[in-house]
């Protein structure tokens, strides 16, 4: 470690640092544009000037390596001039567009011109224009502007540091130039939206968010990606109960600073509702495919006839299917309540084997090649397993009914969409044909179409919980709002099953499951809901300030150490 004087403040840091890493340790706010922590520094955009002692000229203070005993002046008259400098030069040409830009808001060219740039233009001379790259897919996902760019690079160093897929290169010299594909190329890798985060201006935006809200209106929640078992950590940005994005919340030991475009874009599958009270059947079983012959109810009477249906068979007659989308805490009342109290030898869940994903992760060395790997399409196996949720195979009662060879007097899913071949009728149909067939589900799907009762739950939004990567670390995710009544999530319908067997409290809430869980599973000792159990940072107030949280502090991610029976599990 080296102790670096910053404005009057001494600070402490690691021997690596440049002089802008000491400066945002002290609390100093050098603005910067092109300075990543991810990314090797180019001292490209010069907006991070500062004076050093002994040096004559200013510098771009990301362009020093400290040395013990350095005295940095940030605020210094002539650090101020040169950096507003900069701000002069690079506002110029950049268009006054600001209404009409969808990065406006979490901008950093708008924020440093805000907080430090001149109250008005010295220039009236037209801007510069760039017919032909402006307003153009570049990608899948991707769309310039190059009239915005003020050529940081910090997408070209994306491409080609991070992804490895290099698309993106600069064309033309000086004024001129502009960043784009490499001719006959798209931007499209596995993470290409992450340009569009890095991007400190409007430059690159997403096709999907483009033009959806302003994003001051977006309330931001913790929570964590479903698309698979990697289990990126994302902010959850929302409005009025509609999910519009996920933007990567910085966790540098899951997804560090990034997320991949099937799970940022998976974001707004989260919306959409088409039950709002439970259906039970309307007469004689087994109610009528497509919905005929059921009716609404409510929960006292649909909660009540599952109870009845459930006392009434066999418990050996009786198969629980759990989820790898549901929360830990959901999957352990689930094992709980069949396997313990009603006895059933049969549950169980299945997980789908989805293709690779991966997330760049620079502590994911060896073997892993500088990625997180998953392969489970759904995010909690893994938490599922930990549960006491056995996996289903051939040989187990889910493989059984899809043979044939059972036929359940009940069978109860806790998730309409536990599988993707749930799409399938011919699937759904197998299961149909257990005697009493019962559903939690949000959206409509070819199982929910035959089951006998369905339960409306809120999805991932209305609740909180946990979910277990496929590193075996307990990550929290938070409800991001209310859903709307009466629907409930997974685990107030369990638990009100539950309590009509009398094993369960309505009041517990998944802070008490999560006690009640850590208890009872080994794996869990010593973790707590509030503490070691929540990971990442807190979503930023901007893509922008996350990008440059600086050596993110020790969160309790480490505390995953704790897990090495879940983490030591396939
Ligand atoms: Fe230092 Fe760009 S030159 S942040």
């Amino acid at each position: 470690m080296a102790k670096v004087t910053v404005d009057g403040n001494v600070v402490e840091v690691p021997n690596d640092a440049n002089a802008l890493e000491a400066c945002r340790a002290a609390g100093v706010d050098v603005p910067h544009f092109c300075y990543h922590p991810r990314f090797t520094i180019v001292g490209q955009c010069r907006m991070c000037m500062v004076e050093i002692d002994g040096m004559p000229k200013v510098q771009a203070s990301c362009t020093v390596p400290i040395r013990d005993g350095m005295v940095i002046r940030a605020t210094s008259e002539k650090a101020l001039a040169a950096r507003n400098a900069t701000m002069e030069f690079l506002l110029i040409n950049h268009p006054l567009d600001c209404p009409i830009c969808d990065q406006a808001g979490e901008c950093q060219l708008q924020d440093n011109a805000v907080a430090g740039g001149l109250p008005v233009s010295r220039t009236s001379e037209p801007r510069r224009l760039t017919p032909g790259y402006d307003r153009t897919e570049i990608g899948p996902h991707v769309i310039a502007d190059m009239t915005r760019c003020i050529h940081c690079t910090r997408c070209i160093r994306f491409c080609s540091e991070i992804a490895g897929t290099g698309e993106l290169s600069l064309i033309e010299r000086g004024g001129h130039a502009i960043v784009w594909t490499h001719e006959g190329r798209i931007l499209d890798n596995e993470w290409s939206a992450c340009t569009a985060d890095v991007c400190p201006v409007g430059a690159l935006t997403t096709k999907e968010f483009r033009f959806r809200k302003r994003v001051w209106w977006l309330d931001k929640t913790s929570s964590i990606c479903p698309g698979c078992e990697i289990g990126c950590n994302v902010s959850l940005e929302h409005r009025d109960q509609v999910v519009h994005r996920f933007l990567p919340r910085v966790n540098p030991e899951v997804n560090d600073f990034w997320l991949c475009d099937h799970g940022r874009f998976l974001a707004e599958s989260l919306n959409g509702r088409d039950f709002l009270k439970p259906l039970v059947p309307n007469g004689t079983l087994p109610s009528a495919p497509g919905g005929a012959g059921r009716r609404e109810t409510n929960w006292g009477e649909a909660l009540g006839l599952v109870h009845e249906k459930l006392k009434a068979a066999q418990a050996g007659s009786i198969v629980a299917l759990g989820s790898a989308n549901l929360s830990t805490e959901e999957n352990w009342l689930l094992a709980e309540l069949f396997g313990k109290t009603v006895g059933s030898p049969n549950v169980e869940f299945e997980a789908d084997q989805g293709p690779l994903r991966r997330i760049p992760n620079r502590k994911a060395v060896g073997a892993d090649g500088g990625f997180v790997k998953g392969t489970v399409a759904a995010p909690n196996a893994k938490g599922a397993e930990a549960a006491g949720v056995r996996k289903a195979d051939g040989a187990s009662a889910l493989g059984k009914i899809l043979a044939g060879s059972l036929v359940p007097d009940v069978l109860y899913v806790s998730d309409a969409a536990f599988s993707a071949r749930t799409a399938d009728p011919a699937f759904a149909a197998k299961l149909r044909k257990a005697k009493f067939l019962v559903v939690h589900a949000r959206v409509e799907n070819p199982l929910t179409d035959v089951a006998d009762v369905v339960l409306p739950v809120s999805g991932m939004t209305g609740k909180d919980g946990s979910f277990v990567n496929v590193q075996g670390r307990v990550q929290r995710f938070d409800a991001a709002f209310v859903p709307p009544p009466i629907v409930r999530t997974d685990l107030e319908v369990l638990l009100h099953l539950g309590r009509l067997f009398g094993s369960f409290e309505t009041r517990w809430t998944a802070a008490h499951v999560f006690g009640k869980l850590a208890a009872a599973v080994p794996a869990y000792q010593g973790l707590t809901w509030e503490e070691p159990a929540v990971t990442g940072l807190p979503p930023s107030s901007s893509p922008a300030a996350a990008y440059d949280v600086l050596r993110p502090p020790r969160t309790s991610v480490d505390d995953t150490d704790k897990l090495p029976a879940l983490a030591g599990k396939a």
